[in-house]
């Protein structure tokens, strides 16, 4: 598969398990569009034109020429300066990497993925609360994390990649959706009663079994294994930690538990305030479930070889 081919299916994929549903992701493309169209035509020659087929800022080819043939990956959860030079290290040794993927953000797609923190406001309106409600508690906090990734370095990882001749790309969100939707179906299914048999069916999947066996199992933060669930909200895509103020209207809105990937502790004392549960699934294993079931699907087009590193932990289902 050539890399343009990976990078055309990964967009579609994530369209397709993108928990706002499909209609509400060919709605904002549409508005992109519309949006370009009334650019002036010195704005158009700025204007990120992959925006206008693909819905996330957080995804994209940083390096490489579209065209190359891929046969193996090394896949990562971070990528930085020491795995390009583990990549390099690999095919040296006879292994040749045509592609690099990091799940988190990398080079330009790192410098705006706040923006699609914007698909958080859909979500938290599909789970009850009112959609000016969802936007007016969002919009600050979007704000507020724009401001922190503008003093970083994004070029780094990048500029390693340039300098060893090795395309990468980042897949965050595009991953991130099919946890969220996967997990929140599967607990949906099997209707638990309460937050131990959270805890148990987290366990059955080999990512957070293997989590369990490195001491970073799934972990109840707030609640006790008897404590009744309720409404769970998997909540584990769009970006990052959203805002806290939207707790309150959650837990109005029958939300009984939220299960993430990590919630800070600013978010814990808000949702322990109003009384819901929480769940840690755990970070790098959660990040690894939406990677493996992203690379089923590019896996099911055609064999390639994918070699695991930083944190990735590879379980096929195929
Ligand atoms: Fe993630
Ligand atoms: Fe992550």
């Amino acid at each position: 598969m050539k890399i343009k081919d990976i990078y055309d299916l990964i967009i579609k994929k994530g369209i397709e398990n993108d928990p706002r549903g499909k209609d509400a992701v060919l709605k904002t493309l549409k508005k992109t569009s519309e949006e370009y169209k009334n650019l002036k035509d010195e704005e158009k020659k700025e204007f990120d034109k992959e925006k206008l087929t693909n819905p996330y800022a957080d995804t994209r080819v940083l390096y490489g020429d579209m065209d190359l043939n891929v046969k193996r990956i090394l896949v990562g959860i971070d990528i930085e300066v020491a795995e390009i030079l583990l990549a390099d290290r690999i095919s040296v040794k006879g292994e040749k990497i045509d592609l690099i993927i990091s799940h988190h953000p990398v080079g330009k797609a790192f410098a705006n993925f706040y923006e699609v923190m914007g698909m958080q406001a859909d979500i938290l309106q599909k789970m009850g609360v009112p959609i000016n409600v969802a936007e007016g508690t969002l919009f600050p906090r979007i704000k507020e994390v724009e401001r922190k990734v503008l003093p970083l370095n994004h070029m780094r990882t990048v500029d390693a990649a340039r300098l060893m001749n090795i395309p990468i790309m980042c897949a965050h969100t595009v991953a991130d959706n099919f946890v969220a939707t996967y997990l929140q179906s599967l607990i949906d299914n099997k209707k638990p009663d309460t937050l131990k048999d959270v805890i148990n069916i987290l366990k059955e999947i080999p990512e957070y079994a293997y989590a369990f066996s490195n001491n970073a199992g799934p972990k109840i933060i707030i609640g006790s294994d008897s404590n009744r669930v309720g409404k769970i909200f998997v909540d584990m895509t769009g970006g990052t930690e959203g805002a806290k103020e939207v707790y309150e209207r959650l837990s109005q809105a029958g939300v009984g538990t939220m299960i993430g990937m990590h919630f800070s502790e600013e978010h814990k004392k808000e949702l322990e305030k109003h009384h819901i549960n929480a769940i840690v699934a755990g970070h790098t294993s959660s990040d690894s479930l939406g990677l493996n079931l992203l690379l089923d699907e590019i896996l099911k087009e055609e064999k390639i070889d994918i070699i695991s590193c930083s944190g990735f932990y590879r379980v096929s289902r195929l």
